[in-house]
């Protein structure tokens, strides 16, 4: 790591943010893996492979943060895991993903706002980019669904 710390490594809000924000995807991670293991195990092969894929997309994301982080100079350190659900209906558990990943566009949108006010143009770009990508993961799951229930 460099000698001279920098402006960002300054700011003690920028690490909070990048580890909540690995927790949330190591958290979505957990979730769409088990959600695509109990479907195989129902015999739901399509739903289980859609969420498979999720899990990759979620994976890529928590890669590009423990990059960033180790590039601003901290050690990774997610914390805060949350379980994962798996009970109720396809319906229930699918409603309860597009909630999380709602949950994540609002932690994001608090992100780039920090980044905003900070003016740390920077850091700004990078939560912008995840933001965009959680949008279209949460309305992309959205429109399988639909498609799922009214075909
Ligand atoms: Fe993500
Ligand atoms: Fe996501």
């Amino acid at each position: 790591m460099s000698d001279e710390p920098s402006v960002m490594n300054q700011d003690a809000v920028i690490p909070g943010y990048l580890g909540r924000a690995l927790s949330y995807e190591l958290s979505a991670v957990q979730q769409y893996l088990s959600l695509s293991s109990l479907l195989t195990m129902r015999g739901v092969h399509e739903a289980s492979e859609r969420f498979r894929n999720e899990a990759q997309d979620e994976l890529q994301h928590a890669e590009r943060i423990i990059g960033r982080m180790v590039a601003l100079g901290f050690a990774p350190n997610a914390s805060c895991l949350r379980p994962p659900k798996l009970n109720g209906s396809l319906s229930q558990l699918v409603e309860h993903v597009i909630e999380f990943e709602h949950e994540i566009v609002e932690f994001y949108e608090s992100a780039v706002q920090y980044c905003i006010q900070a003016g740390d143009c920077e850091n700004r770009i990078f939560f912008d980019a995840l933001l965009s990508e959680e949008r279209q993961h949460a309305s992309h799951v959205n429109d399988w669904w639909q498609k799922m229930v009214t075909t």
